[in-house]
């Protein structure tokens, strides 16, 4: 067959204006000969059930999926002790938050967040031209005293997203905290309660989702299999709200987001008893998830570039306006240590205040 090369040329093609607004996503890295700690993924890997199950449907996979994930819907509900019908399953938790965009937000609408956490916040707004209203956090948490400015003089947000814990500080706001800023919002605002991390933490008073569920009908809270059920590499998480809500989102989704296989190992993995993990003896934001935010009184990318000697990777915060700040995925016990072993290296050649 004839090759023809086809050379790159600018095309007069213009594209959505929103575009110069965003930029192709740039993952957690990992450096040659390092352990990758710079992506919360879970270092002790996925649970056998959910690989026996992965494995069990290669045989099936001329067959599309089940495009409404009836079983792993089902498997979720029960886990939970709610209804299939309040269970959204989505191609990651990532893809139920551009569902949520493209069901809710209109054109101009206002979306409130912290102004550092979790990026896909400001994507999927962005994504559907929505306004994204940043509110800076404080000691490392979300503002929601300041937050609830966003809804004076008239002005009426159309999406919350509050992400708890908190990606990239790790800390928390409590239970009270979050009923009572939800108990003010307007009742046509949605709430979108990013509970990523939820099963790593441990206080009492960390919020009850299901009380909050049934008392706010305008809250959808999402969960993820990629952090504590280690499944990054699946990508499968989900939704929980009223059946309206949850409706209105299988509206938007493609036919048949999430994959076989994918579908298959999550419920498994759902039998599977989670993961938790020790952490480390370091100064940091005290953190409710399976991840460090460090300051490291330096630069970041110093750091980065430090603990890449010791063999581990680490996220720079510098992207989410942290300058001086590292996200550390906890590892297993043996990086945990290279992390340490880095930092006092750091310390030695800065002079830094924390560790
Ligand atoms: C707060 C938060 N929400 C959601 C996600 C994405 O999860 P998923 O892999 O299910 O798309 C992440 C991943 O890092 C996260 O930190």
């Amino acid at each position: 067959m004839k090759r023809i090369n086809v050379v790159a040329k600018v095309t007069a093609i213009p594209a959505r204006s929103m575009l110069d607004r965003l930029n192709p996503y740039h993952p957690g890295e990992q450096a040659p000969n390092t352990v990758k700690l710079s992506s919360n993924e879970n270092p002790l890997g996925p649970s056998t059930a959910a690989q026996a199950a992965y494995h069990a449907n290669a045989e099936l996979l001329h067959r599309y999926p089940d495009g409404a994930a009836g079983a792993l819907r089902l498997a979720i509900a029960e886990y939970h002790g709610m209804s299939p019908e309040q269970i959204i399953v989505g191609n990651g938790s990532d893809e139920i938050m551009t569902l949520i965009a493209a069901a809710y937000i209109n054109p101009g609408e206002t979306v409130v967040t912290a102004a550092e956490t979790f990026s896909q916040y400001r994507f999927a707004t962005t994504l559907y031209d929505g306004v994204v209203q940043e509110y800076p956090v404080v000691n490392g948490q979300y503002d929601l005293e300041n937050m609830i400015g966003a809804f004076t003089n008239g002005a009426h947000p159309k999406v919350v997203f509050l992400c708890n814990p908190n990606n990239p500080t790790g800390t928390f706001r409590t239970h009270d905290d979050i009923a009572a800023f939800i108990a003010q919002l307007p009742g046509d605002t949605l709430v979108v309660l990013d509970e990523a991390y939820a099963e790593y933490a441990y206080s009492p008073d960390f919020p009850r989702f299901k009380e909050i569920l049934a008392t706010y009908p305008n809250v959808i809270v999402l969960r993820t299999f990629s952090k504590i059920y280690g499944l990054a590499g699946l990508r499968v998480g989900y939704g929980m709200g009223q059946p309206e809500l949850i409706h209105n989102l299988l509206c938007v989704k493609q036919p048949f987001n999430v994959g076989l296989a994918a579908q298959a190992a999550a419920a498994a993995a759902l039998q599977d008893a989670p993961f938790r993990l020790r952490d480390i003896g370091m100064e940091y934001y005290p953190t409710q998830s399976n991840f460090l935010c460090i300051n490291v009184g330096c630069p970041a990318a110093d750091a980065v570039r430090i603990l890449e000697k010791h063999g581990v990777s680490v996220r720079s915060l510098a992207s989410f306006g942290l300058h001086e700040h590292i996200r550390v995925t906890i590892g297993r016990a043996a990086d945990n240590r290279k992390v340490i072993n880095g930092l006092r290296e750091l310390r030695g050649k800065h002079g830094v205040r924390n560790q």
